[in-house]
């Protein structure tokens, strides 16, 4: 920060940190000649478009509730202007950022510190900055996997898991759905060929088994989740039925849209275990939360305030 001292040290360090001809030797009590300038900490989620964004909403809850000193809002980046944006909110004090549709791919390949979980999802949807070092994350699979498993009372270990998609959505919760051992992974695609990419690029970490809807004939799984954009769309999946184990829970990563079309669909197959992916929101933002300032925030008030009933 210009024009801060660090008070830290031994009195003559101290002394020595001092700019030249004020060096006499005072003691800490007297650093305060020279103040450190209080400013917040400041945060931003970028997107195009940006104002339905829940992020400032979230992070104000999380900041609120565990007493951080942060400022957080949305801007909207030109569609042509997301690294000029964002470099310039870093010049200006920013400490770091989310990033949303459709920046997660640029955000990744500006970063010159990518996490393993950012480079397997060749997407990050957090970034923080350390002096000239873009730190990128991307917490989203991680944000499903503790919504799943800690809020919807999933266990993945052991269970059948489909992902229906197979764009970004689908690419960043693969390792993190894996990392919880379930017995089996699949993937089911309007275009067959994303999913069969996506088999390949993660050959070296798990067995997952690829198709088109078509290839579901047969098969059931205990946690269905939908990963395409259908929930904006209005438009069904091609699934058959007989996808749903007896007990499963659907899961639908759009939130804030009521019974969704695929949620919809699962209600039609019997399904009562019913989930959007308000959950996921939230837990991602907590992840970031975490990974920017060290403080573990509560989600369940955050998820309640912002769940919109699934009717
Ligand atoms: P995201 O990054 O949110 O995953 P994306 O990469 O654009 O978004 O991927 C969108 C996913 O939704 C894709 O899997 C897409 O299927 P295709 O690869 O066949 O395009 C899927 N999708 C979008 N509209 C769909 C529809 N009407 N029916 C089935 N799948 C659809």
């Amino acid at each position: 920060m210009v024009g801060a001292l660090h008070c830290t040290g031994t009195p003559t360090e101290q002394a020595h940190a001092q700019p030249e001809g004020l060096r006499d030797n005072r003691p800490l009590s007297r650093c305060l000649w020279y103040p450190k300038p209080l400013m917040t900490d400041r945060y931003a989620v970028f997107g195009h478009p940006i104002a339905h964004s829940k992020s400032p909403l979230i992070h104000g809850l999380f900041a609120q509730a565990t007493g951080q000193a942060l400022e957080y809002t949305a801007i909207e980046a030109p569609l042509e202007g997301f690294r000029d944006t964002l470099l310039a909110f870093r010049a200006a004090g920013g400490r770091g950022a989310n990033v949303t549709l459709p920046f997660k791919l640029q955000a990744f390949e500006l970063a010159t510190h990518p996490s393993e979980a950012a480079r397997m999802a060749g997407a990050a949807n957090a970034l923080k900055f350390d002096g000239e070092r873009i730190l990128a994350e991307n917490f989203d699979g991680m944000g499903l996997v503790n919504d799943l498993q800690r809020n919807l009372g999933v266990a993945l270990a052991g269970k059948r898991v489909l992902l229906c998609g197979a764009g970004g959505a689908t690419r960043g919760a693969i390792l993190p759905i894996a990392a919880e051992k379930p017995a089996l992974m699949a993937v089911a695609n309007r275009t067959a060929a994303k999913a069969h990419a996506l088999q390949a690029d993660f050959a070296n970490h798990l067995a997952l088994h690829t198709g088109g809807y078509e290839d579901l004939g047969g098969m059931t799984f205990d946690v269905v989740i939908n990963a395409t954009s259908t929930g904006l769309s209005q438009d069904r999946l091609p699934l058959p039925p007989d996808v749903f184990a007896r007990d499963a829970l659907a899961y639908d990563m759009v939130y804030g849209k009521g019974l969704t079309p695929f949620l919809q669909q699962a209600t039609e197959a019997g399904v009562d275990r019913l989930a959007d992916g308000v959950g996921m929101l939230v837990e991602q933002a907590a992840e970031a939360f975490v990974w920017w300032r060290g403080v573990r925030p509560d989600t369940r008030t955050v998820i309640d305030r912002l769940t919109v009933p699934l009717t």
